[in-house]
C-alpha cells in the first residue's frame, strides 16, 4: 500500500482512495489557464469527465457510428478465457474504468470458486462514474474485493494499492490520447509498477477508412458534440471563466500525417471571457479554435514498437474480423 496523500473513505462498502486535487487546486487552475491562453489554443482532454461528461461518453459509446467500444468488448468476449483463465490470486487494475461493462466480460470467466481471490482496482477521475461501476460490480460479483481509486491514472501510478499478481488493463483506446513524448513515458512508468509475471492488456484503435473514422466522432445525434463542448461547463468549474458552450462549434476530422482524428471547438463568434483568476480578460476571435482531444489510430507495427519502448514481452494481438481494433496483451518477463 502506498496512497500518499490520498484521502481513504467508504462508501456503501466500497473502499475508494480519493488522490485528486482539491477542485481549487492552484495546479490545476495553471494549468487550463495556461492552455487556453496558448497559441494554439487546447484543453486537456481528461477535462472532459465530469459526472456530465463521463455520461455523454457512455452515451457515445452506444452510438452506431462509434464502432470502438462494441468491437473491443466483441473481441474481449472471445479472448477472456485465454487472457484471465488461470491467473489466482490476482489484483485486475483498470485504468480509466469508466462504466463497467468491459471488465464485467473477464470476471464472467472466472469461477466463482476462484473470484475469492480476485481483487478489482478501478481507475477514474470520475467519482460518480467509479462509485456506479463500483456498486454495480460488487452486487454482481460480490466475492471480489473492490478498492477504487480516484485518480489520474497519469500521475498515479505509483499510488496503486496491492502486491500480489497484476492484471493491468488499459481500454477504449484511451492512450491514444497521448502524444508521442507522454506515451513513451506513460508506458515506462507502467512497466516500473510491473514485476515479472505481471500482465498488461492494452486496447487500441486502428487506421481505417477515414470515413468511418470521422464518422465515429460526428455522430448524427450530435451527442460527441455535446460531449466535445461540456469539457467548458468544467473549465467554467474549475477556472471560473465564463464560457457559453453553445457559441462554439463541434469540430472532428482525421489528421492523416499525425494518424489521430482531431478534436476542436470553434468559435461562432467574437467574445470576451473573464475570470478572476485571469490578470486579463481573453479575447477570443470568431473562428478560432479550442483544440480538445487527439484520438490516436495505429497500425500494425505498433505492437512490436510498445514492447521495445516499454520493454515488456508481446504475449499476444487479439484482433476483430475486419482488423478494426487490436487488443494487445504483454507480459513482464
Ligand atoms: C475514451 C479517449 C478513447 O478518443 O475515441 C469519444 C473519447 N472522444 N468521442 C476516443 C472520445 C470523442 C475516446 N477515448
Amino acid at each position: 500500500m502506498n496512497n500518499r496523500g490520498a484521502t481513504i473513505i467508504a462508501e456503501n462498502g466500497i473502499i475508494l482512495s480519493d488522490c485528486l486535487p482539491q477542485l481549487s487546486g492552484k495546479e490545476t487552475i495553471t494549468e487550463i489557464i495556461s492552455g487556453i491562453f496558448s497559441s494554439p489554443r487546447y484543453i486537456p482532454s481528461r477535462f472532459f469527465y465530469d459526472d456530465a461528461g463521463s455520461l455523454l461518453f457512455e452515451k457515445i459509446t452506444q452510438l452506431p457510428e462509434y464502432y470502438l467500444t462494441r468491437t473491443e468488448k466483441e473481441i474481449l468476449k472471445e479472448n477472456a478465457p485465454a487472457i484471465a483463465g488461470n491467473l489466482s490470486p490476482l489484483d485486475i487494475v483498470e485504468l480509466g474504468s469508466g462504466d463497467c461493462s468491459k471488465i464485467s466480460i473477464i470476471f464472467e470467466v472466472i469461477s466463482s470458486g476462484r473470484r475469492h481471490d480476485i481483487g478489482y482496482i478501478p481507475v477514474d477521475v470520475s467519482r460518480s462514474a467509479l462509485l456506479k461501476s463500483a456498486e454495480i460490480l460488487s452486487g454482481k460479483y460480490p466475492e471480489i474485493k473492490i478498492h477504487g481509486m480516484l485518480a489520474d491514472f497519469l500521475k498515479h501510478l505509483n499510488d496503486i494499492p496491492g502486491n500480489r499478481q497484476k492484471l493491468i488493463c488499459f481500454l477504449g483506446s484511451t492512450m491514444g490520447n497521448l502524444d508521442t513524448e507522454h506515451t513513451s513515458r506513460f508506458l515506462l512508468d507502467i512497466r516500473s509498477i510491473m514485476k515479472k509475471g505481471d500482465q498488461l492488456l492494452l486496447g487500441l484503435d486502428m487506421v481505417k477508412d477515414i470515413r468511418v473514422l470521422e464518422d465515429a466522432y460526428n455522430d448524427t445525434l450530435g451527442i460527441t458534440a455535446a460531449f466535445n463542448r461540456n469539457i467548458l461547463n468544467v473549465v467554467n468549474l474549475y477556472a471560473k471563466t465564463d464560457f457559453d458552450p453553445g457559441l462554439f462549434d463541434h469540430l472532428a476530422f482525421f489528421n492523416t500525417a499525425e494518424s489521430r482524428i482531431e478534436m476542436h471547438l470553434r468559435a461562432s463568434t467574437e467574445m470576451i471571457i473573464r475570470s478572476p483568476y485571469f490578470r486579463y480578460p481573453l479575447r477570443i476571435e470568431k473562428g478560432e479554435t479550442i483544440h480538445t482531444e487527439n484520438s490516436r489510430k495505429y497500425t500494425s507495427g505498433v505492437p512490436d514498437e510498445i514492447s521495445r519502448l516499454s520493454g515488456l514481452s508481446l504475449k499476444e494481438v487479439y484482433t476483430d474480423k475486419k482488423r478494426w481494433y487490436s487488443l494487445i496483451h504483454f507480459e513482464c518477463r
